[in-house]
């Protein structure tokens, strides 16, 4: 019996997930006018940008600026992604809302995206989930690759399940569980999410679908029917990911919302105001919009 909700969280990745991965640069006001274009399109939850290591994703190194240039709409969440205590701190120097975590379910990935073990990334989180208890901020988990990995292939639900509830252990009030290389089809996500259910609870669980075969709004609507109601998505579908080859974007918000409305769920958000707001950063990059709906509904207009 499907447990579907009526109504979703959309956690807007593209700012952070997407642009991390576009070769073009762009300066944070352009990043900064394409958040508040999102606001103003109703999204209530943005990832704004990361404050990990400049020198390995260069594309966020101007986090800070960006931060200080949004105009910030009362409502919103501007999240931040943070490897580290240091990254914390900058997050809350720039005066981020929430910050994220992310571990991989992958011991190969773990080594080449964050340079360590998934067990020793773990511990690094512990000193950042301190200081953001005792400030009363809210830490997001990630957790990658869990349908598949570019260098190990087959990645295990009971390996997810486990490392799932060890995020949500830390003190995550939710883990975004992320099909990295989109690699994922509506059986094996149902079972991935049967795995993790046995452990944590499905109200603490995201999904972060990558759409590399086309199955993102597939997979989506298996989460959905398991009663999930977090979906985080990036407008045109920017990005992809800078350590899994060949990777395509995230699943297009611009999708999603078609999805969600076509099921009669609510989810707050404008379409036609958020195909502007992929009109814009495509604009800035140059690039084509990844979004069949947006897609659809430029030709027919
Ligand atoms: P490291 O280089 O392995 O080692 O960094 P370190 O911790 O010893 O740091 C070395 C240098 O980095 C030092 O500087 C530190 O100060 C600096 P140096 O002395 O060489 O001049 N450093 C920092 N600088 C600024 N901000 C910081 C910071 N931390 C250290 N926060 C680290 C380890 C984890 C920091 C590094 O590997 C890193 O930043 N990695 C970033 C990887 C990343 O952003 N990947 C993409 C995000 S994950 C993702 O996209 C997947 C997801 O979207 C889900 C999905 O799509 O499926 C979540
Ligand atoms: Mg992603």
């Amino acid at each position: 019996m499907s447990r579907r909700p009526a109504s979703v969280k959309i956690v807007e990745v593209g700012p952070r997930d997407g642009l991390q991965n576009e070769n073009q640069p762009l300066s944070p006001q352009v990043k900064a006018m394409f958040i508040d274009k999102l606001a103003d399109a109703g999204v209530a939850y943005i990832e704004a940008g990361s404050f990990v290591n400049p020198k390995w994703v260069p594309q966020m190194a101007s986090s800070e600026e960006v931060f200080a240039t949004i105009a910030r709409k009362p409502g919103v969440t501007y999240a931040a992604l943070t490897p580290n205590i240091q990254g914390f701190e900058r997050a809350m120097d720039a005066g981020a809302s929430e910050v994220a975590v992310f571990a991989a379910a992958s011991e190969a990935f773990s080594e080449k995206n964050i340079n360590c073990s998934i067990e020793a990334s773990l511990q690094r989180f512990a000193p950042l989930m301190e200081a953001a208890n005792q400030q009363h901020i809210p830490v997001r988990g990630y957790l990658s690759c869990v349908l598949g990995c570019p260098y190990e292939g087959a990645v295990e639900p009971g390996q997810v399940a486990d490392v799932a509830a060890k995020l949500i252990e830390l003190g995550c009030y939710e883990v975004s569980l992320g099909d990295t290389i989109g690699i994922g089809t509506p059986a094996t996500v149902g079972r991935m999410l049967e795995t993790v259910e046995a452990r944590i609870k499905l109200d603490q669980v995201a999904v972060h679908f990558h759409d590399t075969y086309g199955m993102a709004i597939a997979n989506i609507c298996t989460a959905l029917d398991r009663g999930i109601a977090v979906v985080d998505s990036s407008v045109s579908g920017l990005g992809g990911c800078p350590y899994a080859e060949g990777a395509s974007g995230n699943v297009a918000t611009e999708d999603v919302v078609y999805l969600l409305d076509g099921f009669g769920i609510e989810h707050g958000l404008d379409l036609e105001k958020l195909i502007e707001a992929g009109a814009y950063i495509n604009g800035a990059l140059e690039r084509r919009s990844g979004s069949r709906v947006a897609q659809a509904k430029s030709k027919v207009h």
